[in-house]
């Protein structure tokens, strides 16, 4: 029986990779390097250290490691000034409502985000007080595809892994859903995402009903 739904936050929630790309663009320029779209493709889901050596690596540059973490702080500076300006408007298509429709139901509500901005992005949007449980990068110590977020989260909210549902938009993100025994729905298309138990474009005409009627678990 579903007990729980678990979230990730960037490309799920919001859309804060557009404000990660303005931020890493103008690292890279001024570090004498052209860093593209596609190449932002590849940072989401990633976090934040790990994002810096791909971008590095893009760069063909090498750095010590108390460089590296001022070049991280610095990014996240301006990323900052990009996401606390952010407004509930900002919310993708459909969420607030399936999430009030969970929270009608009974079924527990969880973010699972490698994001240590986490806290302020929902309290920006607004939706800090949907959540019953928040497990963000500043709790966890292993990165996605390891499970420890969305298990710490099915912990949190009391619930056993098999009866949680992880929405995610990130191949490594569905993976940990996958090593944690979750049922995952890729947000996304079903070409990058196809592995995913269920793929959906977003949450626009999504409902509990729908959702329950793909589970391979039996329903109340
Ligand atoms: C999410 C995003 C990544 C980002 C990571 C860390 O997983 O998809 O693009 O690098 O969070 O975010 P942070 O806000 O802590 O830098
Ligand atoms: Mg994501």
């Amino acid at each position: 029986m579903i007990e729980a739904c678990l979230f990730d936050l960037d490309g799920v929630v919001v859309d804060t990779a557009k404000y990660h790309f303005i931020a890493w663009k103008a690292l890279a320029e001024e570090l004498g390097f052209e860093f593209t779209l596609e190449d932002n493709e590849r940072l989401k889901g990633v976090s934040r250290m790990q994002s810096l050596d791909i971008l590095l690596e893009i760069g063909g540059l090498q750095f010590s490691e108390p460089e590296k973490l001022a070049m991280a702080e610095k990014k996240n500076t301006l990323y900052v000034c990009y996401i606390e300006k952010m407004t509930p408007e900002e919310t993708l298509p459909g969420v607030e409502k399936f999430l009030q429709e969970l929270r009608n139901a009974g079924i527990g509500i969880a973010l699972g985000s490698a994001s240590k901005n986490a806290p302020m992005i929902l309290e920006r949007i607004q939706l800090s007080g949907m959540f019953d449980a928040i497990v963000d990068g500043n709790s966890i110590s292993e990165a996605k595809p390891n499970p420890e977020v969305f298990l710490k989260g099915a912990e949190k909210l009391g619930v056993l892994p098999e009866n949680c549902v992880v929405f995610e938009d990130a191949i490594a993100g569905i993976e940990a859903a996958q090593n944690a025994n979750m049922y995952s729905v890729g947000i996304g298309d079903q070409e990058t995402l196809g592995f995913a138990d269920l793929v959906i474009p977003g949450f626009e005409g999504f409902t509990v009903e729908k959702l329950k009627a793909c589970l391979p678990f039996p329903q109340k």
